[in-house]
């Protein structure tokens, strides 16, 4: 048992079990032994978009720049990265929009959102050579202003915490992290989901037992919040993350370390945690918060429309001996057999905006 197991441990002995959320919350930002606070996670244990191609940073900035362009240029606009990781998104689309379109940078406030010290530190020094002033939060809640929003959230959302409910003969249950003699063990709580009517989508009723149901009001608490001032203030509101477009019941929970899945109780904190993103929640969410909602769409689609392909061929022929790593990676980002299906971007702007990019295929 590690530190944070055991620490786990003992505030399960005194408090009683944790819900998922609670645990899958330790895991990444336990101050002492989290694996956003302790552990070089990013890189080590998975490796995202921004990271596998510097071209994802340059489209998610040029779409930026071009939704700006299209809604008129508003006066003050303040660009959002929420988890900014090793900083390398940012890095890139500040490069892509000072060439494609300095006029925003001239005018636009830049702001980071990161949860985890270390990780802040590791995006000022990547940054630190950015023209653009930067300010960072720990909190979206901190950033709020008046101006026109423009956000961009990269693997973000699959980190915020999920609820699991768990289909019984006797109806639906929370799935908590209890104890067994000394080690952790998933196990129901012994009561039925007091709310489950108002938490479960209809289709709960004719779900077989044993089917599971994630749901993160995190994650659709934020995106409300974001989606009202988008829908007050103008902007738009970029989220790219694997996760599933349809209704459906399934455990998504994972623990990867090194590239690998690893057991979800096992040495918490060394192993990277976290669930497909309901892409349907989230698009309710914000329809609710009186945003237009756009998708959610696939990365391929999303990309390929932006141009990415005539981005990488431009990069091929500068960098000609560099040519098969770069196609390699942008083919690992668009190809539906490796990042293309499974990630999708899903897009917020305020009602009678123009249709933002990405959306032109098909
Ligand atoms: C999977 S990494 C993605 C990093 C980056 N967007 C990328 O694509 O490389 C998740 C990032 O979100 C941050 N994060 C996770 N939960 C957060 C929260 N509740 N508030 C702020 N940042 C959070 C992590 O610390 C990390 O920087």
């Amino acid at each position: 048992m590690n530190a944070l197991a055991t620490k786990i441990a003992r505030w399960i002995e005194s408090q009683g079990p944790i819900s998922v959320a609670q645990y899958m919350n330790l895991c990444q930002f336990d101050s002492e032994s989290g694996s956003y606070t302790a552990r070089q996670t990013i890189g080590r244990d998975f490796i995202t978009s921004p990271e596998v191609s510097q071209t994802f940073g340059e489209m998610l900035g040029l779409w930026v720049a071009q939704t700006w362009h299209d809604q008129g240029r508003p006066a003050n606009p303040r660009l959002i990265e929420m988890g900014p990781g090793r900083g390398t998104l940012m890095s890139d689309a500040l490069r892509a929009i000072a060439a494609a379109a300095p006029e925003f940078l001239a005018v636009a406030e830049i702001v980071l959102v990161e949860a985890s010290p270390s990780l802040m530190t590791v995006q000022r020094d990547k940054l630190k050579l950015t023209s653009a002033d930067i300010e960072w939060h720990e909190r979206f809640d901190d950033t709020l202003t008046d101006r026109p929003l423009y956000l961009i959230a990269n693997e973000f959302f699959d980190c915020l915490p999920v609820h699991q409910y768990v289909k019984t003969e006797r109806g639906w249950f929370e799935q908590m992290v209890g104890l067994k003699g000394d080690a952790l063990t998933f196990a129901l709580y012994p009561d039925p989901a007091p709310n489950s009517d108002m938490l479960l989508p209809p289709s709960r009723g004719t779900a077989p037992n044993g089917a599971v149901y994630e749901i993160s009001p995190a994650a659709i608490a934020l995106t409300e919040e974001i989606a009202r001032v988008i829908a007050k203030q103008g902007g738009g509101a970029l989220f790219m993350d694997y996760g599933y477009d349809s209704l459906g019941f399934g455990d998504t929970l994972q623990a990867i370390a090194n590239g690998k899945a690893v057991e979800l109780l096992n040495d918490p904190g060394e192993s990277d945690i976290s669930a497909h993103v309901d892409f349907l929640a989230l698009a309710r969410a914000a329809a609710d918060a009186g945003a237009a909602v756009y998708g959610p769409t696939t990365q391929c689609n999303f990309l390929a429309d932006l141009g990415i392909g005539e981005r990488g061929e431009r990069l091929i022929k500068s960098n000609p001996t560099d040519a098969r790593e770069i196609a390699i990676a942008i083919d690992r980002l668009v190809n539906p057999a490796e990042m293309g299906a499974l990630f999708k971007a899903l897009v917020l702007v305020a009602q009678g905006a123009p249709k933002p990019p990405g959306f032109g295929f098909g």
